[in-house]
């Protein structure tokens, strides 16, 4: 059995997607453990209440430096004892001593085809924005495992979608969420859950 942490801020349409996954069957061999945010209004916490998830809240703004804050996510993640530390939608940097004790054991869902509108600045909305200045024809989602870069680590699946001529950065948004990112992120967890050499 995977067991996973999910890290979250925003509303958590993909943590919502990997719940339904789970009860659907399209991830299967996975328990979620612990649900994180850093945002104690997130309505990504109110999704996995109300799913009998354990829910909490660690905020950097509860801490006296970002050092402190980075110890104290690290120490609850390590409590938790989990396989894979997933991020949908989690917008506060992963310590590195997180990263590197969790090497190739952290999964990110970013909303464009990597290496295109990704790194510093390039979340949410602001992502698509810049797909619909440059006026790509075609954009998607990135499902990728977290390195010390920012949206650096190695790819593992990609889906592409359509940008449509009356596209603005909300409707661009949604139809990759739908599309693609609450697709990949599920299969790649399902992927990790029962491949052979975990
Ligand atoms: C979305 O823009 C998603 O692409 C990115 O985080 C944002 C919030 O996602 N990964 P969610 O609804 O909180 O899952």
């Amino acid at each position: 059995m995977l067991k996973i942490a999910v890290l979250v801020s925003g509303g958590g349409t993909n943590l919502q997607a990997i719940i339904d996954g789970i009860k659907n069957g399209d991830i299967t061999n996975t328990e979620i453990t612990a649900v994180i945010s850093n945002n104690a209004n997130a309505y990504a916490l109110t999704r996995a209440k109300d799913n009998g998830i354990k829910a909490m809240c660690i905020s950097p703004k509860d801490y006296s430096s970002r050092d402190i804050f980075n110890q104290a996510l690290l120490d609850e993640v390590n409590k938790l004892d989990v396989d894979l530390i997933v991020l949908a939608g989690y917008l506060v940097r992963i310590p590195e001593a997180m990263v590197h004790q969790y090497s190739h054991r952290i999964i990110n869902i970013h909303p464009s085809l990597i290496p295109s509108f990704c790194g510093v600045g390039f979340y949410g909305l602001k992502v698509h924005e810049a797909a619909l200045e440059k006026g790509v024809k075609v954009t998607g989602a990135t499902v990728h495992y977290v390195d010390e870069g920012m949206d650096t680590g190695e790819i593992i699946f990609q889906k592409a979608v359509d940008v449509l001529p009356d596209d603005t950065p909300e409707t661009l948004q949604r139809r990759v969420m739908e599309q693609a990112e609450w697709k990949l992120l599920p299969a790649a967890i399902n992927m990790i859950a029962n491949r052979q050499n975990i």
